[in-house]
């Protein structure tokens, strides 16, 4: 069973990595061994937007070259996907956009669908929900099974950990991938 998290902010240490990471590393501290985790952060990744070539209905891979392979492998090796972006502008940051566009080259063969998805977002005040949402169109698009959500709030980087109410989130969202899974793959063990 492997988790991918990914952090979609341009800051390395923010707050979508804090919250992203939440989740990852409690479901690797309290999961059996089936568990394998990995957390991806976007910053410094080059990852071009979409052009429309629409070559990818035909070679069913984006033909762009850059740092987007490698996570869409990962992406495509993964069961369980966190996926969290700061808020710009009541939405999701360009760099988060650029990674979702991009997958449109996994959508037409629906190579994604079938696996699960948890979605984050961070705000300093307003404006989460709308990334949360397009986050979870992303998410119904490729028919990845919804699992929940954490909205937190902070604007410098840290802040995220003053808000209690997300930082709950993220354990109960983690807690409630281990018990799914816990129901169709595991049978209950936990590691020592
Ligand atoms: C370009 C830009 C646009 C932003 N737009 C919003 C916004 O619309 N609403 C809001 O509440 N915060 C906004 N923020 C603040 C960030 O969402 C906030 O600092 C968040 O914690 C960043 O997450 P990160 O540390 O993971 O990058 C914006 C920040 C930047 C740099």
């Amino acid at each position: 069973m492997k988790v991918l998290g990914i952090s979609g902010s341009m800051r390395p240490e923010g707050n979508t990595s804090i919250l992203v990471k939440r989740v990852v590393d409690y479901i690797e501290a309290e999961g059996c061994d089936e568990f394998n985790t990995e957390y991806i952060s976007l910053a410094g990744k080059k990852i071009s937007p979409c052009i429309g070539c629409d070559k990818c209905r035909e070679t069913k891979w984006c033909v762009l070259d850059d740092d987007w392979d490698d996570i869409a492998e990962k992406l495509m090796e993964c069961d369980i996907l966190i996926l969290g972006s700061p808020t710009y502008y009541y939405d999701v940051n360009g760099q988060t956009k650029n990674f979702i566009d991009r997958t449109y080259s996994l959508f037409h063969d629906r190579k994604l669908a079938g696996k699960y998805a948890v979605v984050i977002s961070v705000c300093a005040d307003r404006g989460g929900e709308r990334t949360l949402s397009t986050l979870e169109g992303f998410v119904n698009t490729h028919e990845f099974g919804y699992i929940g959500y954490v909205a937190g709030k902070g604007a410098a980087a840290g802040d995220v950990r003053k808000d209690e109410s997300a930082m709950a989130k993220s354990i109960e969202v983690a807690e409630n991938i281990l018990k799914m899974v816990s129901r169709t793959h595991r049978d209950g063990k936990r590691k020592q």
